[in-house]
Order: C-alpha cells, then structure tokens, then sequence
C-alpha cells in the first residue's frame, strides 16, 4: 500500500517558492517574467464575520470533537471515481457527517437522470433579469440537493470571456463585471437558499482552454512543461477579473474553486497573493478553497498559500497518492503545516455546509456519476462494493416551465425588418441541421463532445443529459399545425438542391437555423481544442444563410452559438428580415424559440457581448501556440480592462451589432433623468488586526495512532486516506527530505498565527471588502414609455464614464428590468455606489474616486444612451 509521494510535503518547485528562494539559472528567466509576490500566512477565518456567526458557531462545535484523522478526512478528496460523485471527501461517520459530494455544474447536474438542463449562464445573463436569474440558481441548487449533492460545482465568473473564441465563456455569463457579478450573486442565493454549497470558479485567469493542463496539451502535441501563466497586472484585476467574485463572496458563497493555469507565473491553487491576500484577506472569504481537479501541484505549499480542499484528492487521476491526505496528516504532526491552518481548513468547510442549512442530515448519495446502471461498484476505479448505486430519482419539479421562460426571455432580437413575430404564416420552410435533433440522440456524445443537431448545451464537465430535447423543428411544426400553416423542414446543411426546391416557392418564410459550438479543452471537436478555432459559424452555417437568402427574401436566421460569430457577410442583406441570437437553451430550446418567434414572448433578451465585424476586431484572443519554449506559455493581458465592448468604444473597432443591444416587439421612449445624490461621507481605509489564529482541539503526537486500521475495515484499491502505512513517519512519507525544518523551505510568514494587521481595502468583518465601498453615491431614475401597441419588457441601462484618460469610455454600472403595458410610463431605477465610481491604486492598495469628471448615461444599449446626466 503507498500512501505517500515524495514531493508531496515539500515546497516543491511552486514559483512562488521558487522566485524566493532557489538561484538556479531557470529562475533568472523567470525573473523577466510577470510575477506573483507572496502573501503569508494564510488569513484564518473570522468567526463574527457578517452572515456567517452561526454557521461558524455550528462549525465550532462540531471541529471542535474532530481527530486530525478526520480533519484531513475532510480536506482531501478521495481519489478520482473513488465514489459515486465527481468529487468526494472523507466522512465523519462517527458524529454522523456523511461525506461531501461535489457535482457538476454549471446547466445542471452532470451524469445523472431525470434531472434538467437549464439554459447556460450566457443565456440566463442575457435576460439581464435578476429574478428569472435567482429562480435558476435555486432550482438547480434543489434538484442538487434532491440528487444528494453537497457542493454545486457552479456558477462561473472565469472565463470572464477575455476572448471572444473561449471555450467555456458559454458556463459563465457575460464579458462585463457588473453583469456577471449581478448573475454571480442571484445564482449562488439561488443555489445556497435552496440547500446546497455553491462554488465560484475558476479564480481567477482561467480565460482559455489551451495550456490548461500540461497533459491535455501535450495530447495535443504542444510540447509544454508547464501550464499557461496568465499575466494580469494589479488594477486589471481589481477593475475586471476579481469584480464578479467580490459579488460572489458578497453573497455568501461557500466555496471557490481555484484554477489550474498560473497566474503571473505562479499556480493558480498555491498563489499565495491570489488565495491568501486577494480571496481571504482582501475580500475576507469565509467559505473554503478547492483545487480544480488535479490543479494541485504541492503538499505544504498549497496548504500555507490558502488551498482548503484537494480536489479529486489524488496527485493525477487514479494514481493513489495524494499531496494531502496521509501527507497533510504527517505535515501537521510534524510542524510543516502549522495546526491553525488545518483547523482553519476543517472549519472553513464546515461553516458553509452548516451555512446553506445544512445539519447532519444529507440524504444518501442517489446517483452515481459514472454509469447509470442501477447497480455497481459504489467504489468506481476500484471495482469494489457492488450494490444499487443510482435510484433515478426525478429531480426535475416543474422547472421545464421555468426553463422555457428563461431561454425565451435570453434570446436576442439582434435585426427585425418586421419579419417577427410571425403571424400564422402560409408556408414555413424550417433549415438547417441546427433545427433537428441529433439523430445519435440528444445524450449521444460523450459529455457533449460533437455537434450534432440542435445545438441546446456545448461540451465539457458543465453539461448534464437531457431528460428531453424538444427541437426547434418539432415545436415550430407542432406550431404551424395548429395554425393551418403548411410546414417542411430540411435538417442539414448540405442538402442544397432539396432546399432550394423548398425556399424558393412563393409565400416561403424560411427560418435558418445555424450554430457555433465550443467547450472544454478535454474533448476537440472538429479540431477545436475546447476553444473555437474562429468565430465563424460551423458547418458551413454562412453558404448556407447566404445561399437562402439569395432565394427567399423572408430570411430569418437563428444561431445558437457559445458566443459571438461574424454575421458580417450577410447581415445587412435586404433578404435576411430578421436575426435572432438563441444562445444554448437548454432542455426546451424548441419551445422557448418558438415562444419568440410567434410572439407569445416579447423578447427582452440584450446581448452579453459585442458582435464585432471581424476576429481581429475585439483585440484580444486566445493563446493557440505555446510562445516561451517549452515553459510555461506566457499570455500578458496588455489590453488591461479593455475587454468586449470597452474595447470596441476605446479603439472604435468596427461592430456590427454592440453589447447591450437587443430588439423588442414594441418600442421605448426614455427621458426625464433625475440623480439624487447621497452623503456617503470619506472613505476611510479599514485599520486595526485580526485575533490570532485559533485552534479547535488537540491530537495526539503518537504516529502509533495514525496507522491505517486495517482490522476495522479494508483497504480499497486507490483510495486516499488520511492514514498513514506505517508509524515511522519518514517511512510513511516515502520522503528522501523528510525531517527538514519546514523554515527552511516555507516562504517567510507562512507559519506566523499572531495577529495580523487588516487591509485597507477589506472589511473587518463584511465579506466583500470594505463596507464603504457599497455606501450609496447617487440613486438615478429616468421615465421609459412603451410607445408600440403590446406590452413589453425593457432593460434600462447605466453607464459611467468614471472620465480619466485611461478609463473606458463607459462601463456598465448597473441596470433594471422593467414591464411597461402599451401607452404606459414606468419609471427605471438605479444606484451608484462609491464601488461604482472608483479606480483602483496599486500603489496604496486601496479604491479610490479620481478626480476626473464623471458622468452617468442611461439607454437602450452600451451605444444607444439617450439619457445623460454629470456626477458632481
Ligand atoms: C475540471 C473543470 O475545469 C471544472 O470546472 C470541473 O468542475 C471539474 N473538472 C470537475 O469535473
């Protein structure tokens, strides 16, 4: 039995580390590089913190009986597919702590059945509604729940959607912070009300696919010894990156899952600035870190950078070693890991489980992720304990319903040349692939991993099977039916000659259906390695539109697509009556579109992203090539804050059709802006220290204590424990260094437990930084008039120009959807908070308000603000 890796307690050759304390002639390479600076020791949680009092007096009392065995049980996951879930933890079965199943993700919950796939996040975000966004989070935070799921391995704020082509932007929501940061908050109360931990992630720079992994790339043939380092420079990561997770942790999430490239040169989950300093201490994050599955990469290191959880808890899938379990376990007793910090892990992942209502009293696990046969090895990877492992218990509720009205109220109306919203028309001709069903059945691909057929869900770990699809072809035939309509379909792109036979006949209204897909970078599709290889539509989609149109002068094109696509060559065609972005959909893709397209939902849905006119045009893009020899591929974000539509104002990049933007059946009129001005008062950077850091209980010192119990049960085949094989400890560690003095190789600080001086820009006891930063500035108001003839829902906008010569020209700054009946006024409402208005300062680690003129727009779109009013 080895339970131990020889690396495993050392600091290894983290950056981080490395950058302090080696002089080897790699690292003077590495000092040219963008760099992360430490940031030791790891804050401990705040048992007064605002929110979280009584999950931390739960927590208390419950880490408070703990053995470290069962500490560290909590702490290390127990090997890839060693349980039923993606992820699983050790128990406590002695105080009736069953243990924690961590699930994904994103549009549902993965590998299992009789559940639903929710529309994705792009799409939720596109309805720019914050209901329809929380009612989201918390259905799928029940039907987690209902599965025996501990953890929900969403929502996603990065990808942000740095570039346009990302695989996964599709999990997360929008390019824009604020849009994100609202979508991140609704989601995880969703989540969290209903009863499970939610978990942001990935923090922070996971913004491609390529160089993710240095294994999946090398199965790529990139030859890479180290993953991508993304390079981001302190105010860009305030300003941008780090904007939605400060909502995140705002909302009380419970968990965060670290990433696995590296940030400026050092990795994401033992970034010791990024966990320790940004998450912990700036923010002051209470929940618990996990690694990104095999994102780890030390023992001690992680562990005193501020990693909580070891995710799937095994050094690489399936090898049964672990940088935690048994070694956590030896780094504790041995002094390498100071005790406060694994008390601090135990307790951080206690609070959020007793935070979300949790009590002792989970369900059973009812699913299994890795087959859906109803009996099987309970342990997967190791073949053992054959028993019922799925009970296919429904999950679903009524949320079809709710699915529906989501994915209607997200889809975008980019053009309408009064072509929408159909009226019983005479003769429907339906085309495209896009339309239809995937003839190998909508669950076919291995999570998800081609493009075939109606393109509702894309690839990766964020998907979920379907428990039905209902095509676009069939809810629009079933529609035309009851209409008297006269229907065909052709549900391929390439059947060119029947198709011209349909769409050229008189009184044709041709819908074309088309889709760009991508996904995450463990599946290529086409030879798209997670990430698109373009932004062009797949499947021939443009020949196919144009081909149509050159024929039928009805032409309405619907794309499903995981994010921005060129429509520049055929946009503007006078045939082409009418474009509409449907995003991924999910489970009721057909109806939700139809919905839309007859009108029985004015459709509301604004662009999350900028339609730029070329790939060149949104100045920033993946990485496809390794660019730094076989080291770590170097992505420097030059751009700073000027991503998607902020870019297209600042570099007057041609576009075609701007963030923000979107069509409704009826019209608005916005006038009338009023700004009320609050006295927020000075802000003043928060001062004082933290207690030291505590301990909950003790152990015992006797390695005699920590041996495996192989008399009270058996050991199973790759499976991590916290045990150790044999009593002597340099033994058990299989450690050629083992019994170094952990001074030696721990940065400086990483082992101090006295108090420790607050940050400026944190906020002493409330999660989210300091508490001025939220005090209200201005509250703005403007009259909408609904001035067509059906009722309509509008999203007014607020912009900003904050007016310093390195700002954007406008951000988004908040927004509210409103329901106006015809002929009525409504009056929108805003806030601006002194966040709203701030800049970052490298320099004094703090926000600040420039002294640069500011001015608040409010409109239809980042470029329709029709509304302007100066912020004295
Ligand atoms: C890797 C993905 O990056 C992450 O999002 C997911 O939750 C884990 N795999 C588990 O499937």
């Amino acid at each position: 039995m080895k339970l131990t890796l020889a690396l495993a307690v050392l600091a290894s050759s983290s950056p981080v580390f490395a950058g302090i304390f080696s002089s080897s002639p790699q690292l003077n390479k590495r000092a040219e590089l963008a760099y992360s600076p430490p940031f030791y020791p790891s804050p401990w949680m705040n048992p007064d913190a605002d929110g979280w009092e009584e999950a931390y007096a739960k927590a208390k009392d419950f880490v408070s009986q703990l053995t470290l065995l069962e500490k560290v049980n909590l702490t290390t996951g127990t090997g890839w597919a060693s349980e039923q879930c993606v992820g699983n933890t050790g128990g406590v079965p002695r105080l009736g702590l069953r243990a924690f199943c961590l699930q994904d993700a994103p549009m549902g919950i993965r590998g299992t059945d009789y559940n639903s796939v929710f529309p994705s996040g792009l799409t939720a975000a596109a309805t720019w509604d914050r209901g329809l966004i929380n009612k989201r989070g918390y259905a799928m935070g029940a039907e987690a729940k209902g599965k025996g799921v501990t953890v929900l391995l969403g929502p996603v704020a990065g990808p942000l959607g740095r570039a346009p082509a990302g695989g996964r932007n599709w999990e997360g929501f929008s390019p824009d912070p604020v849009l994100t940061g609202v979508s991140m908050s609704e989601t995880i109360k969703g989540i969290q009300d209903a009863g499970t931990i939610a978990c942001a992630k990935h923090w922070v720079g996971n913004e491609q696919e390529h160089f993710r992994q240095v294994g999946e790339a090398k199965n790529y043939g990139y030859n890479i010894s180290e993953t991508l380092s993304s390079n981001i420079d302190d105010k860009t990561m305030h300003e941008l990156y780090m904007w939605p997770f400060v909502d995140a942790v705002r909302a009380g999430v419970g968990s965060v899952m670290c990433v696995y490239t590296q940030v400026n040169n050092s990795y994401g989950c033992q970034n010791s600035k990024l966990l320790n300093g940004l998450l912990k201490d700036e923010l002051g994050f209470q929940g618990f870190v996990m690694s990104d599955w095999q994102a780890q990469h030390t023992g001690a290191a992680s562990a005193v950078a501020g990693l909580d959880m070891s995710m799937p808890g095994d050094t690489e899938f399936n090898t049964g070693v672990s940088f935690w379990g048994t070694n956590l376990t030896l780094a504790v007793l041995n002094g390498t890991v100071p005790e406060y910090r694994i008390d601090d892990m135990a307790m951080r992942i206690m609070a959020a489980y007793f935070k979300v209502g949790k009590n002792l009293d989970e369900e059973d696990v009812n699913f299994s992720f890795w087959t859906l046969d109803t009996y099987g090895p309970l342990n997967w990877a190791a073949g053992k304990n054959i028993q019922q492992i799925n009970g296919h218990v429904d999950v679903r509720e009524n949320h079809g319903a709710l699915i529906r009205e989501i994915a209607a109220k997200g889809t975008v109306v980019l053009k309408n040349e009064g072509a929408l919203p159909l009226k019983k028309p005479r003769f429907l001709a339906v085309i495209g692939e896009d339309a239809g069903p995937n003839i190998w059945g909508p669950n076919s691909c291995d999570n998800r991993g081609c493009d075939n057929g109606t393109l509702a869900l894309a690839w990766g770990s964020g998907t979920a099977n379907f428990p039905y699809l209902i095509t676009p072809d069939s809810a629009l035939q079933a529609q035309a039916i009851r209409d008297g309509s006269r229907y065909e379909s052709v549900l391929s792109n390439y059947a060119w000659t029947y198709t011209q036979g349909l769409v050229k006949q008189a009184n044709a209204t041709a819908i074309v259906f088309v889709n760009a897909n991508s996904g995450e970078g463990f599946i290529s599709v086409d030879g798209n390695e997670g990430d698109r290889k373009n932004l062009t539509l797949w499947k021939n989609g443009d020949d196919l539109i144009k081909n149509v149109s050159s024929l039928c002068p009805n032409t309405i094109v619907v794309i499903h697509s995981t994010g921005p696509v060129l429509v520049t060559d055929w946009y503007d065609s006078p045939n082409v009556t009418a474009i509409v972005w449907a995003g991924l959909p999910g489970q009721e893709s057909g109806n939700s579109i139809t919905d839309v397209l007859y009108g029985k939902v004015n459709p509301s849905g604004k662009s999350p992203f900028t339609w730029g006119k070329t790939r060149e045009s949104y100045g920033t893009d993946v990485l496809y090539e390794p660019n730094n020899g076989e080291g770590a591929p170097q992505q420097d974000y030059t751009e700073g804050v000027f991503i998607d539509y902020r870019h297209f104002d600042k570099a007057d990049a041609p576009l075609i059709y701007e963030f923000g933007h979107g069509l409704s059946y009826t019209t608005f009129k916005y006038s009338n802006i009023q700004v009320q001005k609050s006295n927020a008062g000075t802000y003043r950077p928060t001062t004082g220290e933290t207690a030291p850091a505590p301990t909950f209980g003790n152990f015992s010192t006797d390695y005699d204590d920590y041996v495996f119990p192989a008399d009270d049960f058996p050991y199973i085949y790759q499976y991590i424990y916290p045990y150790l094989n044999v009593s002597d400890p340099k033994k058990a560690s299989a450690d050629p260094f083992y019994g170094e003095e952990a001074s030696e190789f721990l940065p400086p600080h990483a082992l101090d437990n006295g108090s420790q001086p607050l940050l400026p820009a944190s906020g002493k006891n409330a999660p989210g930084g300091n508490t001025q930063l939220y005090d209200v500035f201005y509250t703005l108001t403007a009259d909408i008039e609904n001035t067509g003839d059906v009722v309509g829902e509008e999203v007014a906008q607020l912009y900003v120009s904050l007016g310093g010569p390195d700002d954007p020209k406008v951000v988004l700054r908040d927004f509210d959807k409103v329901r106006i009946e015809p002929g009525q006024t409504v009056q929108a409402r805003f806030t601006l908070t002194r966040r709203d208005l701030s800049n970052w300062d490298p320099v004094t680690q703090n926000w600040f308000v420039s002294e640069y003129p500011k001015t608040a727009y409010i409109g239809q779109s980042s470029r329709k603000l029709d509304l302007e009013a100066k912020l004295d």
